[in-house]
């Protein structure tokens, strides 16, 4: 399909600092595309940035038929645009479509097109130091009707927005709160997918632990409240008497792609590493024998985000005194150094616009 370009008239002016607050700032030009039963996904086109008009009956509005995709795009020192394995932002969008019975995207050509809309926009990929430009690849159903089926026709969207350092001075460890209240997800429902009522669902849980000191969640397993899944918006891996453990993909999780990349950088390097069932009560007795080494959340937004205490039930452990671990400043080194093209690309995995 020939993607059409129609070119903002009007410039907005472009942060001058690298204090830019997350996801409030948006680019000049943004792609769309809108899929019908009939026609398929149709008519790509990079347009001004501008409002959408949908009608109020639109299902996204109802029954929240939607999904979305989170990457990133880094400027080199030498002044080149890279992306971080951006296939598999398109291949989880596909799959969390799947699950929300939204129609596939063909995922090479839509990430032909967003190469064409971020080399429009190249000038917005900020330069400061731990600075991106975030990219946002969304679906949302959009026919008019209140009817409990899936929608008729969508409409895909990329919008993009540059964005602050995660730590500003620095990686800094984070606190955490084992929820035993609220649960995000059950094995055979949303839980693999990047929609968006995962992420609605988990505010309450996420407002008490910030309440009470923390910055976001860890969340259990819905059944038996027992078995480590996730943190708000990223994977876990810990660091238990020198070997790596994470929570294996159990259908409630994302399928993170730092996960996925932290596991293959790990595997090389020859570190014992195991995906599997961990429960809370494991990771607590690992902390009281003094096996509790490092953890650490995955995730596009931070790489690394070390955990400096996890409090559980009145408990507290604290990891590493509150000091970023080696392992996770050495993985953090090596992806951020890979992104910002300051160490060889021996895997593959950026892709330059
Ligand atoms: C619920 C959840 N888990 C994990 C992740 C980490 O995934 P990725 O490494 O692909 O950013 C994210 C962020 O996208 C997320 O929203």
């Amino acid at each position: 399909m020939s993607l059409n370009i129609v070119e903002a008239t009007h410039k907005k002016a472009k942060p001058e600092s690298e204090k830019i607050p997350f996801g409030r700032t948006f680019t000049d030009h943004m792609l769309v595309m809108d899929y019908e039963e009939n026609k398929g996904w149709h008519e790509p086109r990079i347009v001004p940035y501008e409002p959408l008009t949908l009608d109020p009956a639109a299902m996204i509005f109802h029954y929240g038929q939607t999904v979305f995709e989170g990457l990133k795009a880094y400027r080199t020192d030498d002044g080149r645009v890279l992306l971080f394995r951006p296939e598999k932002n398109f291949e989880r969008l596909n799959l969390s479509s799947d699950r929300l019975s939204i129609p596939p995207v063909d995922e090479r050509e839509v990430l032909g097109y967003l190469k064409e809309l971020v080399q429009l926009e190249k000038n917005w990929v900020p330069s400061y130091e731990g600075t991106s430009l975030y990219i946002r690849p969304f679906i949302i159903a959009t026919e008019p009707s209140l009817a409990v089926a899936p929608s008729k026709s969508y409409k895909l969207m990329i919008i993009l927005s540059p964005v602050g350092p995660y730590f500003s001075g620095g990686v800094k460890p984070v606190t955490i709160n084992v929820e035993d209240k609220f649960t995000r997800a059950v094995k055979g429902g949303t839980g693999m997918a990047k929609t968006a009522g995962n992420y609605s669902s988990g505010y309450q849980a996420q407002a008490k632990a910030v309440e009470e000191g923390n910055n976001d969640v860890l969340w259990l397993d819905g059944v038996e409240k027992r078995y480590i899944e996730e943190v708000g918006s990223m994977n876990i891996f810990f660091k238990i008497n020198g070997e790596i453990v994470t929570p294996a993909l159990s259908g409630s999780i994302l399928q993170g792609i730092t996960r996925t990349s932290i596991l293959e950088l790990l595997r090389k390097w020859e570190i014992p590493v195991s995906e599997r069932r961990i429960s809370i009560d494991e990771l607590y007795q690992a902390y009281e024998d003094g096996k509790l080494e490092e953890a650490f959340g995955t995730g596009t937004a931070a790489v690394i985000s070390p955990v400096g205490e996890f409090n559980w039930l009145g408990k507290k452990m604290v990891i590493n005194d509150h000091e970023i671990g080696a392992l996770s400043q050495e993985l953090y080194d090596t992806i951020t150094g890979i992104q910002r093209g300051r160490k060889e690309d021996s895997y593959g995995w950026t892709v330059e616009v």
